[in-house]
């Protein structure tokens, strides 16, 4: 697997049992393009499990409730042609 030649890449690592980890440089908009306030954070776990009561951001309940999910690194098949 060869990596995108990013300058500054915004990672993204998808915690076993928890939440996605966002780190770099990133906004976070709502679906109407609004901005969140992020205080100067440059690290934001997003939740995967939906059971947080502050999504998107991950409040650890996926600990709490027993979340569980493994996922590793893999190939995905390229985009389906836009018609
Ligand atoms: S992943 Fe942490 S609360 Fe959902």
């Amino acid at each position: 697997m060869q990596a995108t030649p990013f300058l500054m890449p915004t990672k993204v690592t998808v915690l076993n049992n928890g939440p996605l980890r966002v780190e770099g440089e990133f906004i976070v908009v709502d679906a109407a393009g609004a901005e969140f306030g992020l205080a100067g954070r440059t690290t934001i776990g997003f939740c995967r499990c939906g059971l947080s009561e502050n999504k998107p951001f991950c409040d650890g309940s996926h600990g709490r409730q027993g979340f569980q999910s493994t996922c590793e690194a893999r190939e995905l098949p390229p985009p389906k042609p836009k018609v």
